[in-house]
């Protein structure tokens, strides 16, 4: 199984499907703010993998409603079941896909095999619906079971993204174990000019200091970007709604300063910022 999921991941002729797509849904939903929305950016999380409970749910309960042939009143309960699940595979499509346009190329090789069985999925148990609805209970049930052994697959896949691969999960955070415990000495205050973003280096961790334009406040954050690790340091500065902000310079998320705030995704997680602190004209920081 390692084997195989290597070699999807090295799959160059899934670009041919990837590339394209990821340039089709792009130009289906141009608008950033709409995109922020579906990555889930306002919950703070990826939104994708809490919408796909809904119709995985709705379509296992089907086939355990099917697998109880004594129970009476299961063949219109398992019906609406599977109809509610195909209905809820709508949002989790949309929102699948528009993460899948910040994906690595190995990430989105395996996000297509992925689509393609939640496809194949999605089909089956579309037939196994209008096979009930003609009275082929037999086949609809046998319909829906190949569905659900199919949509298992495109589930799995979609565990490989998000556990080895690193889809969606917040890097910063991963970066804060090698902050180590404790109070730390970034630097004298005057190093740090007010408005200004300076980089540095805490244990093994890139940090970023901000120093706010009345030269008042600091904020550290980690160096490395929430949604995949990119540099920070290497960002440029912007104001969103009067607040300074932080671009990635990868995928162009942006961060407040202040406070780490996500306003604007790819990223759905907040940036990590760490406690801060002066003392004897030092700055100091320490993990939250
Ligand atoms: S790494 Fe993707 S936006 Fe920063």
């Amino acid at each position: 199984m390692r084997r195989l999921l290597a070699k999807l991941e090295r799959s160059h002729g899934l670009d041919r499907i990837g590339d394209p797509a990821r340039k089709a849904i792009l130009a289906a939903v141009p608008r950033e703010g709409v995109r922020d929305v579906l990555h889930g950016r306002w919950l703070g999380h990826p939104l994708h993998p809490a919408v796909v409970q809904f119709p995985v749910g709705a379509w296992l309960s089907a086939a355990v409603l099917d697998a109880l042939a004594f129970l009476p009143g299961r063949r219109p309960a398992a019906t609406a079941l599977l109809v509610a699940g195909t209905a809820a595979a709508l949002p989790a499509a949309v929102t699948g896909a528009t993460d899948f346009t910040t994906l690595s190329r190995e990430q989105r090789r395996v996000a297509v095999v992925h689509a393609l069985a939640n496809s194949v999925a999605l089909g089956l148990f579309v037939s196994s619906i209008v096979a009930r609805l003609r009275g082929r209970h037999a086949a609809g049930r046998g319909l829906s079971y190949a569905g659900t052994g199919v949509a298992g697959v495109g589930a799995f896949l979609g565990g490989h993204l998000s556990f080895s691969q690193d889809a969606g999960t917040n890097h910063a955070a991963a970066a804060l174990p090698l902050v180590p415990r404790g109070w730390h000495g970034i630097g004298a205050i005057e190093e740090f000019r007010p408005g200004r973003v300076e980089s540095r280096i805490l244990g093994e961790t890139p940090v970023l200091v901000y120093r706010d334009g009345d030269g008042d406040r600091f904020s550290v954050l980690i160096g490395r970007c929430a949604h995949r690790s990119g540099p920070l340091a290497d960002g440029r500065t912007v104001e969103v709604d009067g607040e300074a902000c932080l671009e990635c310079p990868w995928h162009g998320s942006v961060y407040r300063l202040a406070d780490g705030r996500a306003v604007h995704g790819p990223a759905s997680s907040d940036q990590v910022v760490l406690r801060t602190r002066i003392r004897a004209g030092r700055l100091e920081a320490a993990r939250p």
